[in-house]
This record gives structure tokens, sequence and C-alpha cells, in this order.
């Protein structure tokens, strides 16, 4: 079976008031996009409820984070049971600004992806290697590592309800896009791992998107590689040609 391509808006900490949210909704809420493609807001937490409920139906919500458990004394975070019980059906999980400036490692992103599923939630995945470790010929070996305990986590069946989002530390809000042959070999080596770790079933379903500095001029061509099946927009989410990136596949 075919993947459905994705594209999901990362809005991260923005916007900064209700006015501006508004506005943004209002901008998809009124756009023409291609049906077959599943679309993904995430807005930050506060707004999850107010965007879902103002949200166009063909569109859905993603938290940008949770916690693992279900409730109790962890403040500040969030629960998968919570978000489930808000009607939120995915969350966005070890997206490297979590990983980096938030300390989180590749086995919590694991328990915390374990914990979501298990709750009802889909997660979109996030992956990708620092320009440091690309530079040193490292990408398929950090990718690996940090999917490797995910893969120890979940049981085959669960892998239905994960997207990977391949993003380059590099290229998240620099401007600096991998190029579609940089992306491609990412994909593949990804889903390469998937089947010889998981099962060629769930290499062959598995949603791989690209994340890092996509836009309205460069998704046409990085959506046309064969492993590539969307994106995870940051910046350009926040504009109306994040309406141009949903319809990347169109003619
Ligand atoms: P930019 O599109 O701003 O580079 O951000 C990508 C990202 O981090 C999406 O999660």
């Amino acid at each position: 079976m075919a993947r459905q391509f994705f594209v999901g808006g990362n809005f991260k900490m923005n916007p900064v008031t209700r006015d501006q949210k508004k506005a943004l909704i209002k901008i998809l809420n009124d756009a023409t996009v291609d049906q077959n493609v599943e679309v993904v807001i995430s807005p930050p937490a506060l707004y999850l409820i107010p965007v879902k409920d103002s949200l166009r139906s063909d569109f859905k919500v993603a938290a940008q984070n949770c916690y693992v458990k279900d409730s109790g004394a962890f403040t500040g975070e969030i629960s998968p049971r919570q978000l489930v019980d808000a009607g939120v059906p995915y969350v966005i999980l070890g997206h490297s600004e979590r990983r980096t400036l938030f300390g989180e490692t590749s086995k919590l992103v694991a328990d915390k992806t374990q914990a979501a599923i298990a709750a009802g939630l889909s997660v979109i995945l996030c992956v990708g290697e620092t320009l440091e470790e690309r530079e040193a010929g490292k990408t398929k070996q950090v990718v690996e590592a940090q999917l490797t305990p995910v893969v120890a986590a979940l049981k085959e069946a669960d892998w239905s309800k994960v997207v990977v989002a391949y993003e380059p530390v590099w290229a998240i809000g620099t401007g600096k896009v991998a190029t579609s042959a940089q992306a491609q070999e990412a994909h593949a080596d990804i889903r390469a791992y998937l089947a010889s770790a998981v099962s060629s079933a769930v290499a062959e379903g598995t949603r791989i998107i690209y994340g890092g500095s996509v836009n309205a001029g460069n998704c046409k061509e990085l959506g046309s590689q064969k492993d590539v099946d969307g994106f995870l927009v940051g910046g350009a989410s926040l504009k109306p040609e994040f309406v141009n990136i949903v319809n990347a596949k169109q003619a």
C-alpha cells in the first residue's frame, strides 16, 4: 500500500499572541489543499485545545512533547493520557531541541514513545545528526543509535502509529536545507534499518518525513524523492507558504 504523504507544521514556541495564532489558523482554514495529504499542526501546548476546536476538520493537531507517566507529581509536564482525553491524536517526540536544550536521551525518547502509543497517541519521532557527526561520516550510525532503543521498546504493531522525522540538526532553522540526495540517502538508510531491526512490512509501511529548512521553493524536489514521505516544517509553517508545502506533490 502506498504511504500517505504527511506534512506537519511544528510551530515550536510560536506565535507569541493569541491574535497571531488566530491569524495563522485562518490562513490554514481558508486554504485549498491536496486532500491526499495528512496534515498535522503542532502549536504550543497552551493552544492545543483552541486550535483543535477552530481548525478545519481535515487537519489534525500534535503536541510537541509529553511525559512517560499517566499522572502524578511531575510539575510542568503533560501526560499522554491527558492528550488523548483532550482529543489530541499526535505527539512530536525526540525533537533535536528537546534532545540538545533539554537533555532528553534516546532512552527517554523511546520510553516516551512507548508510553504515548500505549495511551493511544500516534508519534512523530524525530532523529538526526549534528554537522560534526555528518562531517565525521557518522550520520547512519547516529540515527541508528537514536532508533535502536525505540525498536527495543515497541512491538511490531506499534510502528503503524509512528512517523519517523529525519531532521539533520544542521538544517534546522539555519536555511541550510539538505540536498534531495542527502535526504534520500538518509531516508533509505532508515528504511533499511527498520527492515533489518523490525520487519520488511514495517520498513515499507512507515512514513519517513524530512525536516530542516523546508520551504515553498525546495519542497517539490525533496518531496519527489522515493523515500521522502513528507515534511516536518518549522519556520515556514508560520507563513502562508506552508500551504504550498502541503501541496508539494501537486503538479
Ligand atoms: P525549520 O523548518 O525552521 O528549519 O525547523 C525544522 C524543524 O525543526 C521542524 O520540527
